[in-house]
């Protein structure tokens, strides 16, 4: 299969959207940057990792990841994952891609679970696999459907991939779910991709629970630093893994398709981690505060927009009431320099046509609210029509 058969569905609507004023679609945190990591960095009196990162090589990195950063980000994980169990990827998009070739046959069939981030999908599709996708349905709280799943399976199924916390949603998985699922993959020996990528941003941290790849042996744990942290400039994401087996085949498969990646990026990720709860808890003020403001909106335009109040991430999938798609209404947003992600993004199901996904993780959004809501008054009467 070609690369690039599919068309990729954000690039020609992101194209168009490099002057956009207003980026009321975003999903990673409030981008940190390196000069205020290095303050936070001395504050808590980092000095060796400033040093290191000022006189650090500019030589290749160890494959699979560094030592060091790979410590620092299994204490992430419970006793289950050491350094051992990580491999480093460049970003969790390369790191899903590559775990897809690494495990993956032709012929092979993958459950996908939907709407989800286009590349989880057309990974498994690009490693030649068959793909079933099994939809979460607002009607149902967007809760993964364990029946579902155990339907989709079939005698070649080798892949789940699902992505939890949820982007669009915002919906989190609880632990009971998370427990089933792993059952059903043990079961009948399949692996999961958790993509986990909006983890530690649970609005509510009584709610987070265990990765899965602490709770099961078959499952795959995908995170990067770009989404909790707003430090994708690290280019630094990984996988985590109890199976030593499956780790090797990821470490092979990086070697071969994505050598090089930055020593730069694992030094930083390193100081952000050692900051991460003073980031961390700066981006769920963010992201509070925002919700704040999105449910009061939503409340007193309940006649045009309904939703699922979002429990972690920093995205959520509005519905949409009024007469025309959301599609066109994300257009006509777009005229107004308002970026909203249309269901097209997410490649929806009919029943999920009126539903367009905003992102609320950036102190930018109270602006783009402002605008948007300016749009459906003046719309208002049209649409009442
Ligand atoms: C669900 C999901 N997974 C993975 C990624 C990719 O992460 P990275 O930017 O580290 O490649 C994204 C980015 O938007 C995402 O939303």
């Amino acid at each position: 299969m070609h690369l690039l058969q599919n068309p990729i569905r954000s690039e020609e609507l992101l194209a168009k959207t490099i002057d956009v004023a207003h980026r009321f679609y975003a999903s990673s945190s409030e981008p940190l940057r390196h000069s205020d990591l290095i303050k936070l960095a001395e504050q808590q009196g980092e000095h060796a990792l400033i040093e290191l990162f000022n006189n650090h090589s500019l030589g290749y990195a160890d494959n699979g990841g560094s030592l060091d950063v790979r410590q620092e980000i299994a204490q992430l994980y419970n006793d289950n994952i050491s350094a051992d169990n990580i491999v480093v990827f460049p970003g969790a998009q390369t790191g899903m891609t590559l775990t897809a070739q690494a495990l993956l046959h032709a012929g092979d069939h993958a459950i996908i679970v939907t709407p989800s981030y286009q590349s989880l999908e057309e990974s498994a599709k690009l490693a030649g696999c068959e793909v079933t996708r099994v939809a979460l349905s607002p009607d149902d709280n967007w809760r993964l459907n364990i029946i579902a799943i155990e339907a989709a399976i079939k005698d070649n199924t080798k892949y789940i991939a699902l992505n939890d916390p949820h982007n669009p949603s915002g919906a989190l998985m609880d632990v009971e779910t998370k427990t089933a699922l792993c059952k059903v993959a043990e079961k009948h020996q399949l692996v999961i991709l958790s993509d986990e990528v909006y983890r530690l941003l649970e609005i509510d941290p009584e709610e987070r629970s265990a990765s899965m790849a602490d709770i099961s042996k078959n499952a795959l744990a995908l995170s990067t630093m770009s989404k909790p942290w707003g430090a994708g400039g690290t280019g630094i994401g990984w996988i985590a893994c109890q199976d030593q087996t499956l780790c090797e085949k990821l470490r092979r498969a990086q070697h071969i398709y994505a050598v090089c990646f930055s020593r730069a990026g694992e030094i930083q990720t390193m100081m952000v981690l050692r900051c991460s709860d003073r980031i961390i808890d700066k981006n769920i003020r963010i992201i509070k505060a925002n919700l704040e403001l999105l449910e009061q909106y939503f409340a007193a335009n309940n006649d045009l927009f309904e939703w699922v109040r979002p429990k972690a991430g920093g995205t959520g999938f509005v519905k949409f009431k009024g007469p025309i798609s959301a599609n066109s209404l994300a257009s006509h947003l777009l005229a107004q320099g308002i970026l909203v992600f249309p269901p097209s993004i997410f490649d929806c199901e009919s029943s999920l046509s009126q539903y367009f996904r905003i992102g609320f993780s950036r102190t930018t959004m109270p602006g783009a609210l402002k605008a948007f809501a300016q749009f459906v008054d003046q719309q208002r009467t049209i649409w009442a029509q």
